[in-house]
């Protein structure tokens, strides 16, 4: 990451110098001898704290002080006064400062508030980066699906939104939860608020707790500064809690603890934090099923289950499959600049007879694919990944799914002449010659697939 920059605005070269001296080993400094040349370089570069002498020439401090922040809010600024003008300077934390030094000042005395007041700059950052990017996925957000498994899902969805509920959304990799989750927040009274999503299992185990609570300065070696954790940052929003089901026991009763309690503690803290978080914890593991095996504390579970959603896997909505595909192409097409129009009706039917055991997560990416490699305006059968046109190659190593010899042949063979046929344009009797069959028996086959030539065959 790049180094903090530290502008230094003091009419006296010596004075620069010496602070200079003290901050450069840790951050990028850059000086200036007045006012308006500070304010020129806030408008042009990056400066993340200033350093600002109370008398200036020309423009003083307190004004120079009202202009930054009027350019950039979020820059921090620390007056430096003498003695006599301490007031002034608390005049002018009214203003915004951050906070000031007197001078002399003792080394220690600066670095130290210097640090604390760019920790405050690097969290507003973060909170305004979350808020963002609450705005930016909203477009992006909306849950396709006709389905009435979906349609009872909306329903939900909004119903839940008006409370503050714990929620524990349920389903296979890849169906959307992490999606539901978003819409809950977004249709709530919170959306205004950060969504925190956060996925425990994922992080290195001696960091879950720091992250999750924060912790104080000091609190482990290498704790160099106050940190919050994802639970503070959610504060007044949503807090989603990815992979439940992998939490460690420790954790599980820390968490319990939260949920119960509503206040968290940081790690190396010793007061606790008053926390008005929802919580939506999310799983593709049966949760119920690790608590039989004790694997997952009860109390727990049922703190969690307070309202219930389940998020069915594609193969049982197939229905929803044309939709969505229509809004990713859609999506895509802004996305890579193309103009795709649809699937051939063989691509569309392929589409359907696949299992997609990575759920909608992964037909957006066969969408994806093919909108950045099909070279026509639709995307037809050959522009399909092997894995979703021949689904046997990928049932091998999930031998869990593998289906009977019989019908896994016949897949197979409905791929490879449906294949063969879109290539060469329904064309029955060419494509009789590349199969080495009579055209006769492919028209027996299609009809036992119940499929019909697009456009009437030739
Ligand atoms: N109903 C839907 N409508 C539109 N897009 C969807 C839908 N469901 C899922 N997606 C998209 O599919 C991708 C996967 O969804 P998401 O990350 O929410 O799944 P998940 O259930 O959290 O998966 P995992 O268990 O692997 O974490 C996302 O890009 C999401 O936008
Ligand atoms: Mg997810």
């Amino acid at each position: 990451m790049a180094r903090p920059v530290i502008l230094v605005v003091d009419d006296d070269a010596g004075v620069r110098e010496s602070f200079r001296l003290i901050l450069e080993d840790h951050y990028d400094v850059v000086d200036v001898p007045d006012g308006m040349s500070a304010l020129d370089l806030i408008r042009t570069s990056q400066v993340d704290l200033v350093l600002l002498d109370i008398r200036l020439p020309g423009m003083d401090g307190i004004e120079v002080l009202e202009r930054i922040k009027a350019i950039d809010e979020g820059v921090e600024v620390i007056l430096v006064t003498a003695v006599k003008t301490v007031r002034t300077a608390v005049a002018a934390m009214k203003l915004g400062a951050f906070d000031y030094v007197t001078k002399p000042f003792e080394e220690d005395e600066l670095l130290s508030l210097s640090r604390r007041a760019l920790e405050r700059r690097a969290l507003e950052r973060e909170v305004a980066f979350l808020r963002s990017e609450v705005a930016r996925t909203h477009d992006l957000d909306e849950i396709v699906g006709q389905h009435p498994a979906m349609e009872r899902l909306h329903g939900l969805v909004a119903q839940v939104a008006r409370t503050s509920s714990t929620v524990l959304v349920t389903g296979e990799s890849g169906t959307g939860k992490e999606l539901v989750a978003r819409a809950i927040h977004l249709q709530s009274a919170r959306r205004e608020q950060p969504f925190v999503a956060v996925t425990p299992a994922a992080m290195p185990e001696s960091l879950i707790e720091s992250e999750l609570f924060g912790h104080e300065r000091g609190a482990f070696t290498g704790a160099h500064q106050r940190k919050l954790g994802k639970f503070e940052l959610a504060q007044g929003g949503t807090l989603f809690l990815d992979e439940i089901g992998a939490l460690r026991p420790e954790l599980q009763v820390k968490l319990l603890r939260v949920l119960q309690e509503r206040e968290i503690e940081r790690v190396g803290g010793t007061r606790a934090v008053r926390i008005d978080v929802r919580v939506i914890a999310a799983t593709n593991t049966d949760l119920k099923e690790a608590v039989s095996r004790g694997a997952f504390r009860d109390d727990l579970y049922y703190r969690l289950n307070v309202v219930h959603v389940v998020v069915p896997p594609l193969r049982e909505r197939i229905s929803d499959i044309p939709p969505l595909v229509d809004h990713f192409i859609r999506r895509d097409n802004k996305r890579f600049n193309k103009r795709i129009q649809g699937l051939s009706p063989e691509a569309l039917t392929a589409l359907h007879a696949y299992r997609w055991p990575g759920n909608v997560r992964e037909l957006e990416n066969v969408i994806e694919r093919c909108a950045v490699l099909a070279e026509g305006p639709v995307v037809r059968l050959n522009d399909l990944p092997l894995d979703v046109l021949l689904p046997q190659q990928a049932t091998k190593v999930r031998a869990a799914e593998a289906l009977p010899l019989n019908e896994a042949t016949d897949q197979f063979e409905r791929q490879m002449v449906l294949r063969v046929l879109d290539s060469v344009s329904w064309n029955l009797t060419e494509a009789g010659r590349i199969l080495a069959i009579h055209r006769n028996s492919l028209r027996v086959k299609l009809a036992r697939w119940g499929v019909r030539a697009p456009g009437g065959e030739r």
